[in-house]
């Protein structure tokens, strides 16, 4: 199979490409509010989208007519440090974007299962997602869909029936809660927001490499829409 077709925008910095990856998707959610009267994002955790996050927060857009939810949680409360519904509350949903509706995947179930169950009913109304925004790990991992996952062939396939699925997975820390594949490949804007010359270098690879196919080209082979990479050098320390 050949690769997807993406776009790639390459930037001198951190700041610069959290701001014009900000502008970007700021513009298309923009067009789905003035096409539908909403617009959903879903963006991911981790350490990448911080400047992104604090960029787009400020974007002049109808923030009231947006909803966000996460791409992917780890199973932690809101109140723990690893938590991406921490992260995206103190960084996105600040300033303008405070006005905007936010459906996290965490919910304090007796299990990442019946977590999942839950946040599967309250994101189902929401979708199709308009704009998700990805990150990659350096195992090719985007989402929480991690290739040492157990059930990994199921996780990368397009076989899930339910929008939000539990991951266990030994590289993943604690049990996650993520977006399943089709959910995310089926957004009309897919970005994917990577830092550093390692990071390229595993995305370039898995561009490049037939089956087995690690995760993130998983998700951009059966992405329908379009799909714009946002690259930086890491920041000079
Ligand atoms: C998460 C993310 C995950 C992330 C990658 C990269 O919950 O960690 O959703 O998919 O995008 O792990 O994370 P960094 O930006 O921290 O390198």
């Amino acid at each position: 199979m050949s690769a997807p077709l993406y776009d790639w925008k390459a930037f001198a910095s951190p700041d610069a490409v959290a701001q014009a990856h900000a502008d970007a998707v700021a513009d298309r959610l923009g067009e789905a509010i003035a096409a539908r009267g909403r617009a959903v994002l879903a963006v991911s955790g981790g350490t990448t989208p911080m400047r992104f996050f604090r960029a787009l927060s400020t974007a002049a857009i109808g923030w009231e007519k947006v909803v966000v939810t996460l791409i992917d949680e780890r199973f932690v409360p809101p109140t723990h440090d690893r938590s991406n519904e921490k992260l995206a509350r103190e960084n996105l949903l600040t300033g303008p974007a405070a006005s905007a509706r936010f459906v996290p995947l965490y919910s304090q179930a007796e299990s990442v299962e019946a977590a999942a169950r839950q946040a599967s009913e309250a994101v189902s109304s929401l979708l199709p997602i308009d704009v998700a925004v990805l990150g990659i790990g350096t195992d090719g991992h985007t989402a929480s869909l991690f290739p040492d996952a157990a059930n990994a062939d199921f996780l990368l396939s397009t076989r899930a029936r339910e929008p939000v699925l539990a991951v266990h997975a030994p590289s993943a820390g604690e049990p996650r809660l993520t977006l399943a594949l089709p959910v995310i490949s089926q957004s009309r804007h897919v970005f994917l927001h990577i830092e550093g010359d390692e990071k390229r270098g595993v995305f370039e690879s898995a561009m490049a490499e037939e089956p087995p196919r690690v995760p993130i080209r998983a998700v951009l082979d059966a992405a329908v829409g379009e799909i714009a990479v946002y690259w930086a050098p890491k920041e000079r320390t």
